[in-house]
């Protein structure tokens, strides 16, 4: 194919924009485009070789009729093209723009960076750093930042985030014993996910309580709102007043203890990946309950979700050699997460607010004597999803400033 900035085309003279707000630092030139049926076969200079479906170029290009100039969502709607669209001419412009023109006479460009980032098997752009599962080793290097730091210096509060995500939990130290504190810093995350303990949630003893949260007795390493059909994803607690005796704070890793479940106990640990639960509140105003396996894995198999009350479980109703299956499965999840050597104990001090990954980290406390001073807790919830999409800008942050600071191509 022609290269059209010979002929004169002002647009060629820049890189293609891509379809959406990422930078795309161009690690890798596309060597070699063909047309060939319903698409585009093209070599990359590393020796990738892809194929482009040809609706799938189509609709990700990035001219105004394609994309919305402001939004860059997508205008065009994939049935305003013709079903017989083709590819009758593809090759590379002077920039490293692969060019496509289509046998509606359009002609579209795309970024290299954004092709090779969005080409199958290279997909990692949009990532998260991986997770690191752990036991009770941790328990002497917990993620601990200084609260009031973190909060003015964007370095730290990635870093703090971080850790939310790659260990599951990070406690911010010394931050004000204000009660508002509970809804001020979670909130920089993403709005507050409220339910029907409001939308912060006082955890301390009292006598008219409606959850055993609210009582002194221990609570056994749990996951909250298991009852509800989305848990909440990230869980936040802001140590207030810690003067009772005991109430010392219990942490496990779920996914680590799905993992060990998998490799220690192969079928039960199947039995929880497969045998629904009931998980039911007994409340008098409400009536909450879901019912799904305690642990979901994703495609790959690995672990996305564990789901894990103790306390909270409707009556089993299965036939009695998969209730017998279940119990089996339940006791020795319950019995691997409370094992000393996989769960941490802390002691919160006032000002500490713990975060961590309700759909990951069992939580629970030791029992206190609340004649012999006070405990308060305020808690919170804000979706997983807030802590990815601010992960994944930290990146892009990253990525527009290297880019700038080369000038463009890397
Ligand atoms: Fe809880």
């Amino acid at each position: 194919m022609h290269d059209p900035a010979n002929s004169g085309d002002q647009a060629s003279l820049t890189l293609a924009e891509p379809p959406d707000f990422d930078s795309y630092p161009i690690h890798h030139a596309v060597k070699d485009a063909t047309p060939i049926a319903e698409g585009v076969r093209v070599l990359w200079d590393d020796g990738l070789e892809c194929r482009y479906h040809v609706f799938w170029l189509r609709e990700n290009a990035s001219d105004r009729e394609t994309m919305h100039p402001v939004t860059r969502e997508q205008a065009l709607q994939l049935l305003d093209l013709p079903v017989d669209l083709e590819v009758v001419e593809a090759g590379i412009d002077r920039l490293g723009n692969l060019v496509v023109r289509w046998s509606t006479g359009d002609e579209s460009r795309y970024h290299p960076g954004w092709l090779y980032a969005h080409s199958h098997g290279t997909l990692e752009h949009f990532t998260l750093p991986s997770r690191v599962f752990w036991d009770a080793s941790l328990q002497e290097d917990l993620p601990r930042f200084h609260g009031p730091t973190v909060l003015q210096d964007e370095g730290l509060f990635g870093r703090w985030t971080q850790a939310l995500h790659v260990h599951g939990l990070a406690i911010l130290e010394g931050l004000p014993r204000f009660p508002d504190v509970i809804e001020d810093v979670p909130a920089r995350l993403g709005p507050l996910r409220t339910s029907n303990f409001g939308r912060v949630f006082d955890v301390r003893s009292r006598p008219d309580a409606d959850s055993n949260a609210y009582t002194d007795m221990a609570l056994p390493l749990h996951s909250d709102l298991t009852t509800r059909e989305y848990q909440p994803g990230l869980q936040f607690l802001h140590c207030l007043e810690n003067e009772a005796k005991g109430g010392d704070s219990l942490l496990a890793d779920g996914f680590y203890i799905a993992r060990y479940l998998s490799e220690t106990t192969p079928e039960l640990f199947d039995a929880l990946t497969k045998i629904p639960v009931c998980f039911a509140n007994k409340a008098r105003e409400t009536d909450h309950r879901w019912e799904t396996p305690m642990i979901r894995l994703d495609e790959a198999g690995e672990c996305e979700e564990v789901r894990w009350s103790p306390w909270l479980r409707a009556p089993v109703v299965l036939p009695f050699e998969e209730t017998a299956l279940l119990y089996r499965a339940l006791r020795a999840a319950f019995a691997a997460a409370d094992a000393p050597h996989h769960r941490i104990n802390t002691r919160l001090q006032p000002g500490d607010l713990l975060g961590f990954d309700n759909r990951r980290i069992l939580h629970g406390r030791m029992g206190f004597d609340a004649s012999t001073g006070a405990r308060w807790l305020r808690g919170c919830y804000v979706e997983r999803e807030e802590l990815d999409s601010r992960l994944r800008m930290i990146e892009r942050t990253k990525r527009t400033q290297q880019e700038l600071a080369s000038g463009g191509v890397d």
